[in-house]
């Protein structure tokens, strides 16, 4: 039981969580003007992210807030959409993932970033309560970067959750 505890908490490098989803864009996902639909846009972020996310932690995982996510330029019906993400930094039982969205244009041999976003998770047992993750094992100096930055995303994000969970509070 112990022996497998320290399995479980072994340190992971970012590229271990590593994640690639491609898709092609279908009449159904878009809009009446031909352009991929935000909402399927998001989506597609929330189950790449998540993906990371179980990887680094072999575990359940909820989705715990997400950061402002833009975007760019269209993608149409009939280009791809591609999706890379990875963990940042894992903290206590939550880690951040880095969401990257590119359109890939097989015709003209193209690919443009088009969104990205900072997606939390947190890791949770069968009961949904929150449980511990491995550490993040960063090495290259583009790792550190993200890992160091990624600290101060945590304070911003969490004073705003904060703020939310009052305002809530005052509108039950
Ligand atoms: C996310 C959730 C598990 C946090 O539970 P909680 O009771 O607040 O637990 P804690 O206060 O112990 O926080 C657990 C971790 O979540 C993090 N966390 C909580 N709210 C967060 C937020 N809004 N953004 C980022 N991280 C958050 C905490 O910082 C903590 O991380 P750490 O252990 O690494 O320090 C809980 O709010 C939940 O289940 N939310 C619904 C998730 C869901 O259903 N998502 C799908 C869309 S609805």
């Amino acid at each position: 039981m112990a022996q497998a505890k320290a399995q479980r908490l072994t340190g992971r490098r970012p590229t271990e969580t590593r994640v690639e989803m491609v898709q092609v864009v279908l009449p159904n996902d878009a809009n009446p003007l031909g352009n991929i639909l935000g909402g399927t846009v998001m989506h597609l972020i929330d189950i790449a992210g998540a993906i990371a996310a179980h990887r680094h932690s072999r575990s359940y995982v909820v989705t715990a807030s997400v950061d402002g996510v833009n975007f760019a330029r269209p993608i149409r019906v009939g280009q791809v959409i591609m999706l890379r993400s990875e963990v940042t930094r894992a903290f206590h039982t939550s880690m951040e993932v880095e969401v990257k969205v590119y359109l890939e244009d097989y015709v003209k041999e193209e690919r443009r970033l088009t969104s990205s976003a900072y997606v939390t998770y947190v890791a949770v047992d069968q009961q949904l309560r929150p449980k511990p993750v491995p550490p993040l094992i960063v090495r290259t100096p583009a790792e550190k970067r993200r890992y160091r930055e990624a600290l101060a995303r945590r304070r911003r994000r969490l004073a705003e959750a904060a703020k939310a969970r009052r305002h809530f509070q005052e509108e039950i």
